[in-house]
């Protein structure tokens, strides 16, 4: 009887290798966030801004977190080339028609790895002429040594291995797991 054999019937024949977070712990520092959000911000108004499609789970679970008024919306950003790796080029596939003027806006992101969707968002959104600007990830590989603007808001440092589950993918699979988790090769 394996550990994982609870959540077998979700992994398509793959094999989960670890269990890097678990949802109990990753319940726990998303409320520790939110709070520290909350305090971060206190007056204006907020936008939270979630970079589809991998921040959905931890977006919704964040933003009831955040004890003061905010507003959602959601971008959908797409980078070419294979599953694991991020291949730098990255396209902008719907931009919210949410006025960003004179707002705080808390882009939300599932994981940085290189950095470079960050960037290229960063610079796009600063011409909307934001009242502040910040970034709130989930888990952080520290690898992004030339990002624009380092994530304010980090759930974890995450190791540098490939994660699935609670919205992160792999091949568009693996998003519902409630854990994040390492797959077996
Ligand atoms: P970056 O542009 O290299 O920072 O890549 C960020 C995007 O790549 C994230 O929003 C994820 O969609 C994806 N990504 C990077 N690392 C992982 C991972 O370990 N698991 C799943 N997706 C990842
Ligand atoms: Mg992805």
């Amino acid at each position: 009887m394996s550990p994982f054999d609870d959540v077998k019937h979700l992994m398509k024949g793959r094999t989960i290798a670890r269990i890097v977070y678990d949802a109990a712990t990753i319940a726990a520092r998303v409320r520790e966030l939110g709070r520290e959000i909350g305090a971060a911000y206190p007056d204006g108004d907020l936008l939270v801004l979630g970079l589809l499609k991998g921040s959905f789970i931890f977006l919704s679970d964040l933003v009831r977190q955040i004890p003061r008024p905010l507003q959602v919306d959601f971008l959908v950003v797409s980078s070419y080339g294979n599953d694991t790796v991020s291949s730098g080029v990255v396209k902008l596939v719907y931009d919210p028609a949410t006025v960003l003027e004179g707002k705080h806006i808390l882009l939300v992101e599932d994981i940085i790895d290189s950095g470079r969707t960050l960037n290229r968002l960063l610079e796009e959104l600063g011409e909307r002429r934001p009242e502040s600007l910040e970034i709130c990830a989930l888990l952080d590989k520290r690898l992004a040594r030339d990002l624009r603007k380092p994530a304010k808001f980090v759930g974890f440092d995450a190791p540098s291995e490939f994660l699935v589950g609670y919205g992160l993918d792999h091949a568009e699979d693996f998003r519902s797991l409630p854990f994040v988790a390492s797959l077996a090769d």
